[in-house]
Formats: C-alpha cells, structure tokens, sequence
C-alpha cells in the first residue's frame, strides 16, 4: 500500500515541453499538477508593474509573500516581458524561500482525489522534492525550442513586430545562462533524473516515453 502522495518532478529549461508534458501526465495519472514557473512569472509581473529595480531584493520579497491564487491566472503571465522578468526574480535568495514552501505544501498535501502531484520547474527535482518517486528532465537543441516558443507567440497573436526566430532564440539562450548559472538551485537535472531530450519528437512521443519511466519507477499508478 503507497500512501506516501506520488510526485513526479519534471525539469528542463524555457519551451522544452516541459509544461505540455506534466499537464498531460496529471490528466492521464489523475494527479494534480502545479507549474511552478507560474509563481515565479508571478512575482516577476507584479514586479513590472509596480516598476520596482529587479535589484531591489527587499521590495520583491514583499511583493512574493503577496501573491494569491488569483494572480496565477493572468494571461499577462505567459508574455516573454513577464518571462525574462521571472527569471531576474528567481535569482534572488528571499525571492526562492518566499515562493519555495508553496511547491512543497502542494505536493506534500496534493488537493482533495488526487493521490499525487506532478511538478514542473526548474529546480523540481534538485531543491523541492529531492525524493520524488520520479524524476524527468526535459531537453531539446536551442534552435527547436527556439522555434517552438515562436510557433506559439504566433499561435497565441498579439503583436509580433519586431519578433523574430533569431531574436527569440536569442532572448531564450540569455534566459537560460541566467536560470544555469544563478547560485541560487540553478537549473540541472538532478542526478537521479531521467534525461529526455525532445529535438525530435512530439507531444505524443514525449508523453510515451515519459509512461515509460512511470511505469517503471511506479507500476502501482
Ligand atoms: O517555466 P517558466 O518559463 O514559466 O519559468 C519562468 C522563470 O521562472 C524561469 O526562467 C526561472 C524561474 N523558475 C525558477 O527559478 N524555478 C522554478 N522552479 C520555476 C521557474
């Protein structure tokens, strides 16, 4: 008998299909999923807006303890502005330990039906859940999540002026050195990670070879 809540951490850097991948897991597995890039996107768009220097490590931390439920829902959320501002944020120590206990209560306490929780972040498997039952990290080659981030910009429409692929995956390559190279849980896999890098497959193969893993790691679900 498991009763333990399952967590599968799933890590990887801006437009691996990280994202795509945990929420189809939660919803094949009937688990409950939690993005944490979302607490993090957050904080960095209510940074933003209140104007404050991405310096001001003080200010940024009050502004982290305010956040709600109901600002995880924005879709100002998913803009590249509020992305590039998450990952100044996510630098800051008092900015992580602020944000940092949500994910863990979460996956500790999954809601109500659910026996377990999916997590997807960067720092999922390394800092937050270091026992995971399962540990994914997701990949691919600059230049595919590069495109794949464009594909969606467009598909979402907006305004596009002035977006370009060598842009996006020059503004994509500038956000991951800053997510690697941080002191504070930078981005790696952890070392009892699976390692799936996606360059070339699709949703569907990813999501095959991660029930693969599931299964492996936890035949009972
Ligand atoms: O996954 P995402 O693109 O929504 O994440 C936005 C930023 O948030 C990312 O560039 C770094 C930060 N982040 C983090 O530091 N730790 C996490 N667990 C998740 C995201």
């Amino acid at each position: 008998v498991q009763n333990k809540p399952v967590t599968i951490a799933v890590d990887g850097p801006a437009a691996s299909g990280k994202g795509t991948l945990s929420r189809n897991l939660a919803k094949e597995l009937r688990l409950a999923h939690l993005d944490t890039g979302a607490l993090y996107r957050a904080v960095g768009y209510k940074t933003l807006q209140a104007g404050v220097p991405f310096d001001d490590e003080a200010r940024i931390e009050q502004l982290a303890q305010s956040i709600e439920a109901s600002d995880l829902a924005s879709p100002e959320l998913r803009s590249e502005a509020t992305g590039a501002a998450a990952s100044k944020v996510s630098t800051l120590m008092r900015v992580r330990a602020a944000v940092g206990e949500f994910p863990k209560q979460f996956a500790e306490n999954p809601p109500p039906g659910s026996s377990g929780a999916v997590l997807d972040g960067r720092d999922v498997g390394t800092v937050l859940l270091p026992n995971a039952t399962l540990k994914l990290f997701i990949t691919a080659s600059d230049e595919v999540r590069a495109q794949r981030r464009l594909d969606e910009l467009k598909s979402r429409g907006g305004n596009l002026e002035g977006v370009t692929f060598e842009k996006v995956l020059q503004d994509m390559r500038e956000r991951d050195r800053r997510d690697r190279e941080r002191a504070a849980a930078p981005l790696k896999a952890a070392d009892d990670a699976v390692i799936i890098d996606t360059s070339n497959m699709n949703e569907a193969q990813v999501m095959d070879a991660s029930i693969a893993e599931v299964k492996r790691a936890c035949p009972w679900l």
